[in-house]
């Protein structure tokens, strides 16, 4: 089936159209708009702003994912949309988007949730991917473990209790003075410091450490927000014993130091909670999925943890890490087998929690 695509939950718009069938899964065209460039005007995402440049997106980008797919709009099985989480605002943009043209084109309309929609992205460079399987999305708002019975079971088994891996990595390179967002550029910092430890410019060992983002139990939970701090603090103290002010430049060797430093304890953290996983539930499947999934150092230390441990290991190629529309329609198709459909007053809700209780009002 043709299934026509929509996310607007952050500050991407995008659109795609896919094809999805029991024997395929294919991208038929991906289209994002990203706002990075506004947003970045202040070092992060101002809701508002992000809800106004969806406004003005969403129809140009629906029109080129259906005109790049070489289809027209009257070939489109069904139309999905991500509802939850994410900002309001921009959540709604999407949402009534899709509910017009759903029901103009008297196709069902399928509503899908964000974070399951990052780890439908595996379907694509992994068609035989199948449930059961242990999914840990990683991204800008979320850190979760997820037990995936089905397509369309997600049962959270772990989560971080206070900021996510990759509002974490933001703020440390914004502290650093990195354009928002900092993910991408403390990953390539980080192969740089660890290129210096290598060459011995730095010498082998270690000179920073910074907490673990493993909470200290037999949960899968993580804390990520001590982390940051430690860095944060690392930097500020850096620039006063330099007698430096807040916001000048540290020395590029010393910035890498701190990435690699940084790095190094959210993927050992990552991986501790992943091992304890795959050891108590026996998974044998696991989904690295979100933007942070991007991040070349964590898709090495959790390839490295699943060969050791005998698990098979599905990751989204890095162009489908990030906030995009294909996502979302692997993942509606799923949901779509399951029988999920929405009428024109599907809501959208800023937390997965506010979706569910939703549900559980409508299903009383
Ligand atoms: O999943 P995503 O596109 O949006 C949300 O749903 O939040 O994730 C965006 C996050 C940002 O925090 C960004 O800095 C981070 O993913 N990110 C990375 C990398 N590429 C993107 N973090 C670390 N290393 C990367 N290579
Ligand atoms: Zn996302």
């Amino acid at each position: 089936m043709l299934i026509l695509a929509i996310e607007s939950s952050c500050d991407e718009t995008a659109a795609a159209v896919v094809r999805m069938s029991d024997e395929e899964r294919t991208i038929l065209s991906n289209i994002v708009a990203s706002q990075v460039e506004i947003h970045a005007l202040y070092g992060g995402v101002v809701p508002e702003i992000a809800s106004r440049a969806h406004i003005e997106a969403i129809s140009p980008c629906v029109d080129r994912a259906v005109s790049e797919a070489g289809i027209t709009l009257n070939d489109i099985d069904a139309v999905a949309v991500t509802y939850s989480p994410g900002l309001i605002g921009c959540l709604l943009v999407g949402v009534n988007f899709a509910k017009a043209l759903a029901f103009s084109l008297g196709v069902p309309l399928i509503p899908v949730d964000h974070i399951r929609s990052h780890t439908a992205a595996a379907y694509f460079t992994d068609p035989e991917l199948c449930a059961p399987f242990l999914s840990l999305v990683v991204s800008g708002g979320h850190t979760s473990l997820y037990n995936v019975p089905e397509p369309w079971v997600y049962e959270e088994i772990g989560s971080t209790r206070d900021d996510a891996a990759g509002e974490a990595f933001d703020k440390v390179g914004r502290v650093m003075g990195l354009t928002y967002p900092g993910g991408a550029a403390m990953d390539a910092l980080a192969g740089e410091g660890l290129a210096a430890r290598a060459s011995g410019k730095r010498g082998e060992s270690e000179r920073i450490k910074f907490p673990s983002p493993a909470i200290n139990d037999d949960t899968f939970d993580y804390s990520f927000s001590g982390l940051k701090t430690a860095a944060v603090n690392h930097i500020h103290n850096l620039r006063q014993k330099a007698g430096l002010s807040d916001k000048a430049p540290i020395d590029r060797g010393e910035m890498a130091e701190i990435a690699c430093a940084f790095t190094r304890s959210v993927v050992d953290g990552i991986c501790k909670k992943l091992a304890l996983a795959i050891e108590k539930t026996g998974a044998e499947r696991l989904v690295l999925a979100g933007g942070v999934a991007a991040n070349s150092h964590l898709r090495n230390g959790v390839k490295k943890l699943c060969e050791k441990k005998g698990v098979k290991l599905y990751m989204p190629p890095l162009s489908l890490c990030g906030d995009n529309g294909a996502m979302v329609g692997a993942q509606g198709y799923f949901e779509y087998i399951s029988g999920a459909r929405a009428g024109t007053d599907l809501n959208a809700y800023a937390s997965g929690e506010g979706a569910e209780a939703a549900k559980a009002v409508q299903r009383n």
